[in-house]
């Protein structure tokens, strides 16, 4: 008979073997790995953690309890509830202390996406009768930008700060958009396209002297960066579980005591009014627990980031014509490459990478769908014909030397062969 217990013990006994079986068994096709296509050659790369990331098989382990046997509500009083009720504040005690925040000002919900709504409408719904102008920058993402703009077409005022070359904001800009009406800032810590990191104290250190508000995205962040709302004068912090190697559609936000924002949604008392409706427990389990293994793990971050370098570095040795966008350096995420390749689209690139079973992106994995160049590269001030042609790599702590080298083998070879086959493409002027 099949015995989850026995699966799981065995899962964990062949993970601690095979450091990339740790998460969700990640690999080479053929040895236990996700069901999916195979690639040509057997082997799979994925480098698209800044989409997804596995799930952690500890995080794995700690959710399973609660999709089985614990299946209490934790608003009942009794037993089943109780237990349910304890592991949801033990996760929010997990989340809080990753971030340097008290359990009573984080609240669960579904994600990075539904944090940024409730942060953003829910603090101008709260303050409009204060003032009705808003701050973002060019480059967050759509679930910053389509509210604010959402928030415009119903009398707030907007002004969105331009990015340089790197796509980082300027103090100074930051410092002149503030006005006696302003009422939130909302800049992402470090962007899902090109890894660059904000200045994200010296912005809170601006918004607290004035009295606004300082919302953060630190959906890509957490985990690869430290983060101290206190020391950040951070007051709304939004992560996401499925980023950290935990689970999707469960996420956080943090709101410091004492901000009054407004809910969304209404119909429940649950998190603190702010967030009614009962709580995904095995999601907010796996998401503490995945917060625990980031508040561990932040010292893998350099590993990640030599890797990064040997592709980023590899990559712009062996094709000629490449753009890096973002900075680089200590200004990067450690795990992002972003790349132009001049003379081919970018959606050729990912199909042919993954007939090699590589796993990539271009843009965002949100916007890869859509033919517009991204928002973010042309924030930057990329050309559309250049912007067409990017390429995201985003590596994760399952990611190998092996992993690595593997992309730097077969990269070259499609570029040349798309670019041969381009009409944007002076093939000898690029000696190819
Ligand atoms: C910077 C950033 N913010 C928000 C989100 C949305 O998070 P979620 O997928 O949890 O809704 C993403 C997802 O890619 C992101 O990269």
């Amino acid at each position: 008979m099949y015995n989850l217990n026995d699966n799981l013990q065995e899962n964990s006994k062949r993970a601690e073997n095979n450091p990339q079986e740790k998460y969700s068994g990640m690999g080479q096709a053929g040895q236990g790995g996700q069901t999916g296509q195979r690639d040509q050659g057997g082997r799979r790369v994925y480098m698209d953690n800044s989409a997804t990331t596995p799930q952690d098989y500890r995080v794995t382990e700690a959710m399973t309890a609660f999709m089985t046997e614990t299946y209490g509500n934790p608003s009942s009083i009794h037993q089943f509830g109780r237990v349910a009720r304890t592991a949801v504040e033990k996760a929010r005690g997990q989340a809080a202390e990753l971030i340097g925040a008290t359990p009573a000002e984080i609240v669960f919900l579904s994600g990075g996406t539904e944090a940024n709504n409730l942060a953003i409408q829910g603090v101008a719904n709260a303050r409009a009768n204060k003032g009705r102008h808003l701050i973002t920058t060019a480059v967050e993402h759509h679930a910053v930008l389509d509210v604010m703009t959402q928030l415009s077409k119903k009398g707030f005022e907007l002004t969105v700060l331009p990015v340089d070359s790197e796509g980082l904001v300027n103090l100074a800009d930051v410092q002149a958009a503030f006005r006696p009406d302003t009422i939130l800032i909302s800049v992402m810590h470090a962007n899902n396209e090109i890894g660059s990191i904000q200045p994200i104290a010296e912005i809170g250190t601006l918004a607290r002297e004035r009295g606004v508000l300082f919302h953060v995205d630190a959906v890509q962040s957490l985990s690869k960066l430290p983060i101290s709302v206190i020391d950040m004068n951070i007051d709304l912090l939004s992560v996401s579980g499925h980023k950290i190697y935990g689970p999707k559609g469960v996420g956080a936000l943090y709101i410091r005591k004492g901000v009054k924002i407004l809910p969304m949604a209404y119909g429940g008392g649950q998190e603190r009014n702010i967030r009614p409706g009962t709580e995904n427990v095995a999601g907010i389990v796996g998401f503490g627990e995945a917060c625990r293994l980031a508040a561990e793990g932040l010292g893998g971050v350099f590993a990640i980031e030599r890797l990064r370098d040997k592709l980023l570095n590899g990559i712009v040795e062996s094709i000629p014509d490449v753009i890096v966008n973002g900075p680089l350096g200590d200004l990067r995420l450690c795990n992002n490459v972003n790349v132009c390749i001049k003379f081919i689209e970018g959606e050729s690139l990912l199909l042919s990478l993954d007939m090699q079973g590589i796993a990539a992106s271009s843009g965002s994995a949100c916007t890869s769908g859509s033919l517009d160049p991204s928002h973010v590269l042309m924030a930057i001030g990329l050309p559309h014909e250049i912007a067409h042609g990017s390429l995201r790599l985003t590596l994760g702590k399952q990611t190998t030397e092996e992993d690595v080298d593997y992309v730097l083998e077969k990269l070259p070879p499609i570029v040349e062969r798309l670019r041969a086959m381009s009409p944007l493409c002076d093939c000898e002027a690029s000696q190819l």
